[in-house]
Parts: C-alpha cells; sequence; structure tokens
C-alpha cells in the first residue's frame, strides 16, 4: 500500500551551515519518535553531500530540487541525476511549478528529467498543478492530466510505480492560501482516477499524492484525513524544525 510522506522543500534558501543546522535539528527531533509517514528533505545541490553524511538517512530521505535533462557533458552550471544520486541523496523533486514558470521547463524537458532520474535510482518527486486562471476557468482537472500524459505517462508501469506525485495548486504556493480540504481531495482522487485509467488500480492505489502549497501545522491534519491526500510537499513550513515537526506528526 501507498506511503504517508511528508516531505520538506528548501526552495533557494538557508547556506550550507545554517542548512546543516536545520537537518541535524530535524533529525535530533525525530530521534526516538515514532511517526506515522516516510520524512523528506529537498535542499539545495550544494548541501546534499554534506546533509547525506550527517543525518540517518533510513530516518530522512534526502532530495535534490531539481537535475539536469541531460546525461553528462558540456552543459555549464548543471548538476546531473547521477551527480545527485553519487551524494547519498535518494530522491529529486521535478516540475516545482516555480521551476516550469521561471526557468521554462516543459513537459519535454520533464520528460527526460524523469527518465534520467529513474535510471540513477532516484524516486522522483513530480509536481504537477494549475495556475489560478485555470482553477478560475473549471480546467485544473484538464491541466493536471495533461501534465501527467506530457512527462509521465510514456513510463513503463514498473517506472511509474516508482513515482512520487505532488499536486499543487500554484495560487496555493507561498501565498498562505490553502486549497481546502474537500478541493484537495476533489482532485487527488481525480488524479487517482486518472492514474487507473492508465495503468490500472492497483498501481494508482500505491502511488503517493501529496498535497502543497501553503500546509502547515494548522492544516495538515485536514488535509491529510482525506483519503487521497498522502502527505504533503512543505515549502516555508519546513524551513524551521519547529514548522515541521507538527506537519510531520499530523498524521
Ligand atoms: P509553500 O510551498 O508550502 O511555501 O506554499 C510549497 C511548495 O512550493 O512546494
Amino acid at each position: 500500500m501507498r506511503k504517508n510522506i511528508v516531505a520538506g522543500n528548501w526552495k533557494m534558501n538557508t547556506t550550507l551551515q545554517e542548512g546543516l543546522e536545520l537537518a541535524k535539528g530535524l533529525d535530533a527531533a525525530l530521534q526516538g519518535k515514532t511517526v506515522n509517514c516516510d520524512v523528506i528533505i529537498g535542499t539545495p545541490f550544494t548541501h546534499l553531500a554534506s546533509i547525506a553524511a550527517a543525518i540517518d538517512t533510513n530516518k530522512i530521505g534526502v532530495a535534490a530540487e531539481n537535475c539536469a535533462d541531460k546525461e553528462k557533458g558540456a552543459y555549464t552550471g548543471e548538476v546531473s541525476a547521477a551527480m545527485v544520486a553519487s551524494t547519498g541523496a535518494k530522491y529529486v523533486i521535478l516540475g516545482h511549478s516555480e521551476r516550469r514558470a521561471y526557468y521554462h521547463e516543459t513537459p519535454e524537458i520533464l520528460k527526460e528529467k524523469v527518465l534520467l532520474a529513474l535510471a540513477n535510482g532516484l524516486t522522483p518527486i513530480f509536481c504537477i498543478g494549475e495556475v489560478l486562471e485555470e482553477r478560475e476557468a473549471g480546467k485544473h482537472f484538464d491541466v493536471v492530466k495533461a501534465q501527467l500524459e506530457g512527462s509521465l505517462f510514456n513510463l513503463s508501469p514498473e517506472d511509474f510505480g516508482k513515482i512520487i506525485l505532488a499536486y499543487e495548486p500554484v495560487w496555493a504556493i507561498g501565498t498562505g492560501k490553502t486549497a481546502t480540504p474537500a478541493q484537495a481531495q476533489e482532485i487527488h482522487a481525480f488524479i487517482r482516477k486518472t492514474l487507473a485509467e492508465k495503468y490500472g488500480q492497483e498501481i494508482a492505489d500505491n502511488t503517493s499524492i501529496l498535497y502543497g502549497g501553503s500546509c502547515n501545522a494548522g492544516n495538515a491534519k485536514e488535509l491529510f484525513a482525506n483519503p487521497d491526500v498522502d502527505g504533503g510537499l512543505i515549502g516555508g513550513a519546513s524551513l524551521s524544525v519547529d514548522k515541521f515537526m507538527p506537519i510531520v506528526e499530523a498524521f
């Protein structure tokens, strides 16, 4: 059966020293605790190796926030999936709306990234979600379906089974505006139905679908109580142990 997961997405925040402190603080807070979900932290590339070495990665999975769409070679400034894997990170966040909007990542580019992540043994946390105008026009179902089709539905059932999905309505990211539990459940159920149509009910039932967008200690319990919401991808509230731990403990 699918896992409950709470994953942090630090974005472009924290120096290496601050990030190490945050990761170690979380590691200490989890010490001796039994939590009912997998815990993951997504950190800048520069932090991955140091953090993976400093914490118990069986307790806290480490994720990159991106990887290149090319295997290796003359791509100055890029970081490959193999490089990410070599740090000890086990996950990579792909398709985040900020990458799509600010760095022009297209469904085709993301398709390549997913394939390279999988080829290097990384678990993609693949983000989908509509912008406000699409939600207001009632197009959110079509948008998330197209995002799945455009970057993931080329995968074999076996490979698709390795994917974690994160539904993140763009209008809720960093805005303090959250989807209501009912809105989250409605679209998560739609996503699962779409997966079932493509890959069958068993794979659909085994896929973790996280909610992201202004998720915090105050609303996590209600959001996670939905049958099709399997956890959260947490931005702002993942930057302090005090804010992140109650979300982890919401399960
Ligand atoms: P937020 O970000 O929790 O700060 O809204 C979520 C995300 O972008 O993954």
